[in-house]
């Protein structure tokens, strides 16, 4: 199957098509380079020996858009494009309902042009609030306590009417819990710019030396040990939910939801735990005040995931924090090194040594 991912170039996209060249599929990445380098699509290159179409295109360009899935003909769209700090979406809310609805709208009109009508969409747990009734299942009702989970909320919506008003469509709506982790070569990774807003990637910069201590929010909840409780999913097995969502779409159209998680929650003592074991450094914390906004605690029912899909996540903790850290000891600087900020269409294809 041919496949284009938006955002493929980002932490979880490139993970996604790796695995999707793997399995055979034909790749084509878009992504406008704001979050991320082409230097993660070389690695990915070089890992599976296999090409993939790169194009630089923003999902706010709506002609070049049109154009690129118009002749890339993509048999399904899995869609990462999207901004995803919490925090800067509080700070400046039109930039993320224009990248994210609005590029998203903007990619549907293109996909409908293009006859595709087959779409993953990275949707995430955020869609469910402040909800208190544990495990999250998917009917759990959904709400918003920021921009960023707004857009999503919007898109799923959108995609909902979207799928009801044109029976055409075969639409997954896939809730991340929390992805962390790496491929298990070291080679390609979350590359977080500036300071983390993660636990797991804070925690690595710390293991590393990059950064003192670990401020973790909150030692009061009603948790086991007091600290924040989330469902930590390896970044490979999130990855893998995407082609068996594709491969359920294949066969079956209208609008569907799975969560992805693991069922099992960790707390922020837990990974820093973890991180010192792995890696065999003192991971340095204090206890500082609660994040706003932040639930105690949150993971998933996955079952619906595991009955529809035939998926379930394989991987625990510590196979995640094993992953990371490799990844964070061979790339201490992330992707930097070899950091092209904003490149251009000649860079690119001079940087993967493509004609
Ligand atoms: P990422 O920032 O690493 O990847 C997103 C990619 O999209 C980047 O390569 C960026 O350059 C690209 N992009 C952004 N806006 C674009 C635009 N207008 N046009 C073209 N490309 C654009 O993020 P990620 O962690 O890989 O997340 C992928 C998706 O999963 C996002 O939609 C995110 O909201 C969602 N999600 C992530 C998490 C998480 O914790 N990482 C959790 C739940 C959901
Ligand atoms: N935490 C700390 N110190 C830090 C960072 C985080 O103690 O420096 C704590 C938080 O309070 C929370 C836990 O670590 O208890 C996890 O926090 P993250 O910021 O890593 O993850 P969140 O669960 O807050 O949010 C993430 C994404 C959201 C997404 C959500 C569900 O950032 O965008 O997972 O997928 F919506």
């Amino acid at each position: 199957m041919h496949v284009l991912v938006t955002g493929g170039a980002g932490y979880i996209g490139s993970h996604t098509v790796l695995q999707l060249l793997q399995e055979g599929h034909q790749v084509s990445v878009l992504d406008n380079f704001s979050n991320s380098s082409p230097e993660s699509i070389r690695r990915v290159i070089e890992l599976s020996g296999l090409s993939v179409n790169l194009h630089k295109v923003d999902l706010l360009d709506e002609d070049l858009l049109k154009a690129t899935l118009v002749s890339a003909k993509p048999d399904a769209v899995i869609h990462f494009a999207g901004l995803k700090a919490v925090g800067e979406s509080v700070s400046q809310p039109l930039k993320y309902y224009r990248n994210n609805v609005t590029g998203t709208l903007n990619l549907l009109d293109a996909m409908g042009l293009a006859g595709c009508r087959t779409l993953v969409f990275s949707s995430s747990a955020t869609v469910y609030g402040e909800s208190v009734a544990l495990p999250l299942v998917e009917a759990t009702p959904r709400s918003a306590t920021n921009p960023y989970g707004r857009t999503k909320l919007h898109i799923e919506e959108m995609l909902e009417e979207l799928g009801a008003s044109d029976e055409r469509w075969s639409i997954a709506n896939l809730r991340y819990f929390n992805p962390v982790g790496a491929h298990e070569s070291g080679q390609i990774g979350e590359d977080p710019q500036g300071v983390p807003n993660n636990l797991m990637p804070y925690v690595a910069q710390v293991a590393i030396g990059r950064r003192d201590k670990v401020s973790v929010y909150g030692g009061d909840y009603q948790t086991p040990d007091g600290t924040g409780v989330r469902d930590y999913i390896h970044v490979e097995d999130l990855a893998a939910g995407h082609l068996a969502a594709l491969d359920f779409l294949r066969k079956s159209v209208g609008v569907h939801v799975w969560n992805l998680g693991t069922g099992a929650g960790s707390s922020v003592l837990e990974v820093i735990d973890a991180f010192r074991r792995v890696s065999g450094q003192p991971v340095a914390y204090e206890i500082v005040d609660r994040r706003l906004g932040d639930v105690a605690e949150s993971y998933a029912n996955p079952e619906k995931a595991r009955l529809e899909l035939g998926w379930k996540a394989e991987r625990g903790l510590e196979q995640m924090v094993e992953d990371m850290w490799r990844w964070q000891k061979q790339n201490p600087l992330g992707f930097e090194a070899d950091h092209l900020l904003e490149p251009t269409d000649e860079e690119i294809v001079a940087y993967l040594g493509r004609e």
